[in-house]
């Protein structure tokens, strides 16, 4: 094999991302993958589904992680890859997004020398006090390739002064998987025939708040008495919610559920009258589907979707949430167009710039590390051959 690639996943929104260039490179000859999982999201529903529905072979290795503060997550994830990428030996790195995973193992790779490309680069949501941004910002600075799911993300890293030569137009490798799983997922029927509005909520500025979780929470009472809301709760907010909920008793429009796999979560968005949330992910799969959303943040890395697509920002204003809900429940929807690349072929286009870049030097060897590093980590549950 002369040109391997290995990627690093460790959250619930990289599953979507690395499985349609996992699928693309397979189609080039010559090209060995190997897939690692921090654990940084490790329950059944967080991480496990989403491999099987993807249809994603198990990670060959996982560093099993686990939960913890921002340092003690990010320090496990760099200790415990650095002797797992030193072993595989890859020509080039692939990280995802903007979740603690990605900067780990950006961070680790760069100071071994072992190139790194990043998917879904040069998104900026300006608001350094999102832990997301701060690993955004400094995994474009030091990765060696950066792919950007939309032309906003070339003019951020041009500000930054990142080389031109590294960064990459390719669209949107989360659409690849949404246009490929679209069928599948109409085999999921709703679990009402009744009109209903989608939440998900997961960001520290929104659910570490008790107070203003429970403020929330009412909001989305009022709008579910007209038009009935279905929640899929992160385990994150469920900490929060249990809380609010032991205090102020139950809601009685708002109906809490598991979070939700891939297709059943893609069937519900598809039948929403509404989508209020504030995952980035979702603010763009909304607006590839022609879906309303709301996005309770001040900000969005993903502008796009509001200057084109049919997603509104209504910040932390719970009258404006509730009035800008009212309004397009009773019909005045805002019409969105879907951004340029969002064609289901992003990765497509990865895969041809990485295979082209690294493949001729591929016999080189990566340089090794100057660093005296401890044995591996893992052990034989931790690592499997590679494919
Ligand atoms: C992380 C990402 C965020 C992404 C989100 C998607 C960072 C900084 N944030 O946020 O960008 O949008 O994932 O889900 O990387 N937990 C479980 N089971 C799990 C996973 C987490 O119970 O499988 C609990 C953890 O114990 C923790 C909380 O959920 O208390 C938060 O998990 P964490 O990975 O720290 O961050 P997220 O909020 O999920």
């Amino acid at each position: 094999m002369s040109l391997r690639i290995c990627h690093v996943v460790g959250a619930r929104p990289n599953y979507m991302k690395a499985a349609p260039l996992v699928r693309a490179l397979a189609k080039h000859s010559g090209v060995g993958q190997t897939v690692v999982h921090t654990g940084q999201h490790y329950d059944f529903n967080m991480s496990d589904v989403f491999f099987q529905q993807l249809g994603m072979s198990e990670p060959d290795i996982n560093l099993q992680v686990g939960s913890g503060t921002h340092a003690q997550q990010t320090a496990a994830i760099i200790s415990l890859f650095e002797p797992v990428v030193i072993k595989v030996s890859p020509r080039v790195v692939v990280v995802y997004g903007d979740v603690n995973s990605t900067i780990a193992a950006a961070l680790v790779c760069s100071k071994l020398g072992i190139p790194v490309a990043h998917v879904e680069a040069g998104l900026r949501s300006f608001d350094r006090t999102m832990p997301e941004e701060i690993n955004r910002l400094l995994t474009d600075q030091i990765c060696d390739l950066l792919f950007t799911p939309s032309a906003d993300g070339n003019t951020n890293l041009a500000r930054e002064g990142v080389a031109s030569e590294k960064v990459h137009l390719v669209g949107n490798v989360m659409i690849d998987t949404l246009v490929r799983m679209l069928p599948k997922s109409r085999e999921h029927k709703p679990p009402s025939s009744e009109r209903f509005v989608l939440v998900t909520l997961h960001r520290p500025s929104n659910v570490d708040d008790l107070q203003w979780l429970g403020a929330m929470l009412e909001t989305l009472d009022k709008i579910g008495g007209d038009t009935p809301v279905l929640f899929p709760v992160h385990p994150r907010t469920q900490k929060g919610l249990n809380q609010v909920l032991a205090k102020s008793g139950a809601c009685k429009h708002v109906r809490l559920m598991d979070p939700l796999p891939y297709l059943e979560f893609l069937a519900l968005q598809q039948a929403a009258a509404l989508v209020i949330t504030d995952s980035g992910g979702i603010q763009e799969e909304t607006t590839f589907l022609g879906i309303p959303c709301l996005t309770v943040r001040e900000n969005t890395e993903r502008p796009v979707t509001v200057e084109l697509g049919t997603n509104i920002l209504v910040g932390r204003d719970l009258n404006r949430l509730q009035y800008e809900a009212q309004r397009i429940l009773s019909g005045k929807r805002k019409k969105g167009q879907i951004p340029e690349f969002w064609d289901g072929r992003a990765a497509e286009r990865i895969a041809e710039v990485l295979v082209e870049r690294y493949s001729e030097r591929a016999d080189r060897l990566v340089p090794k590390p100057s660093v005296a590093t401890r044995p591996p980590a893992w052990g034989p549950s931790r690592w499997r051959p590679s494919r």
